[in-house]
Parts: C-alpha cells; structure tokens; sequence
C-alpha cells in the first residue's frame, strides 16, 4: 500500500509509515483543538515539499484569513503557490444547494489535479441537508473514486457528549481513518492530544500522544503514547 506523508511532523510512526494514498481520514475535535491547522498544514507540506497539488473546501473561514492563519506559521507563500496552482481554496457558503458542493469540488479536483483534500468542515456541509448518511456516503464515495488523499474536519459534540466522535454517527463508519484532537484545560496547563482511533489497512499506535502547536505548527511530541 502506497503511504502519502502528512508533514505532520510525528504522525507518520503512528500510522504505519503515513496514510495510505486515496484514503479518506476524518479529524474529530471540538472547538480549538487544531483541526484548522491540521488541515491547511497537509495541503501547505503537501504542494511545498511533496509536489502534490492540495484543494482546501472552506466553509467556515475565508481563504483570506487561512492564508493570515498559515503565515504565523511561517508558511508565507500561500499565495505564491495558489498562483502556480499547487494550492487552492474553495469557498462554499453552508446555504449552497447540496449536491451542487460535490459537483463543484469534484470539478476543481478534477481541474488542477489534486491529489490532497481538506474539508472544512464536513459537520457545516451536512447541517443544511435532510439526509445526512446520504450525504456523507456520496460525498465521500466521490471523492474516493477520484483518488485523491482526503481529510475531512468535523466538529465533536463538545464536553457532555460522551465517547461520541461527531455529530452525525455516521463519518466515522464511512471515512477510512479517524483521528481525534483533543484539549485538556483542566487547571491552569493546557494539553492538547492526538490519538489514532481507526486507520483501515495500517497498525496503529494507540494511545493520546501529545500535541503541541509551535511556530511551525502541529507537531507530536515524540510520539510518546500513554496508555
Ligand atoms: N500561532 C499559534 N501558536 C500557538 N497556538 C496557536 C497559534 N495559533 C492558534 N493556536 C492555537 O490553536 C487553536 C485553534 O486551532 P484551530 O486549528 O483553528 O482549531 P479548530 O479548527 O479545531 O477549531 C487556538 O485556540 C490556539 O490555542
Ligand atoms: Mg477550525
């Protein structure tokens, strides 16, 4: 099986040597926990130093403030690489007609050829549709058949919610991978987690192996699982 790596700097021991190309992964977490940068470090590593062409499915933020939120990470050509066609965002507001949404990604797929995908998120796509499973089963589904390597951001039901990873039930059944962020603020540090919850056709490390976000953005720590 053919691995892609994420340039997340410690994920790829984690996964059995990195995420198997084509594969569609799932990033739970709730508010804060780091799926944005996640998601906008995959594409940025990707078309930098892999030569693998990245689209970015916004719904919640403007390309404009992404490309702010990369360049405190030190990643200042965004633009740059838009511009070469490496990089692209797409900006779709959460009200556009359903099946309009995948048309529209498979064709910019399709356009630049893509190998890289981020959707952000999936949880503010579905929330405008009546039938959720439907959905998530064609858009993932399309996406596969496309082939390129997809990371969809979706927002946990915030602390009370239990062990439950997202919103619908649903993703995380049809989604490849699942990988799950968390923060724990409890007294006065701050620690936030990474765990490999599912990665089909990979042994995983399990565990929470720690998080930090610094200048250059997400890294794991070591990879030091506690159990
Ligand atoms: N430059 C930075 N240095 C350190 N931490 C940062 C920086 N930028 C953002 N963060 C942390 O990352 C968190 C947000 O990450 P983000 O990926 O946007 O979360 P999510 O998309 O999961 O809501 C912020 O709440 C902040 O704590
Ligand atoms: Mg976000």
């Amino acid at each position: 099986m053919e691995r892609i790596n994420s340039g997340i700097k410690g994920l790829e021991k984690l996964v059995g040597g990195g995420i198997p190309r084509g594969h569609s992964t799932l990033i739970c977490g709730t508010p804060g926990t780091g799926k944005t940068i996640f998601g906008l470090q995959f594409l940025y590593m990707g078309a930098k130093k892999f030569n693998e062409n990245g689209l970015y499915v916004s719904i919640e933020e403007h390309p404009r403030k992404l490309r702010k939120y990369g360049a405190e990470f030190g990643w200042k050509d965004i633009e740059a690489l838009e511009k070469a066609g490496k990089l692209q965002f797409l900006h779709v507001a959460p009200t556009d007609k359903k099946f309009d949404i995948v048309d529209k990604v498979r064709e910019q797929v399709t356009r630049m050829n893509a190998k890289r995908l981020v959707v952000d998120s999936l949880s503010s796509i579905y929330m405008a549709f009546e039938d959720i499973t439907q959905f998530v089963y064609s858009f993932v589904g399309v996406l596969e058949e496309l082939g390129v390597t997809s990371i969809f951001i979706t927002d946990s039901p915030s602390a009370g919610g239990g062990d439950q990873l997202t919103k619908d039930g649903v993703s995380e059944f049809v989604c490849d991978g699942v990988i799950q962020l968390q923060l724990n603020d409890v007294s006065k540090t701050v620690s936030r987690t990474l765990s490999i919850k599912k990665m089909r056709g990979t042994e995983i490390t399990p565990g929470q192996n720690i998080l930090k976000i610094s200048k250059a953005g997400l890294e794991i720590e070591e990879y030091k699982a506690f159990y």
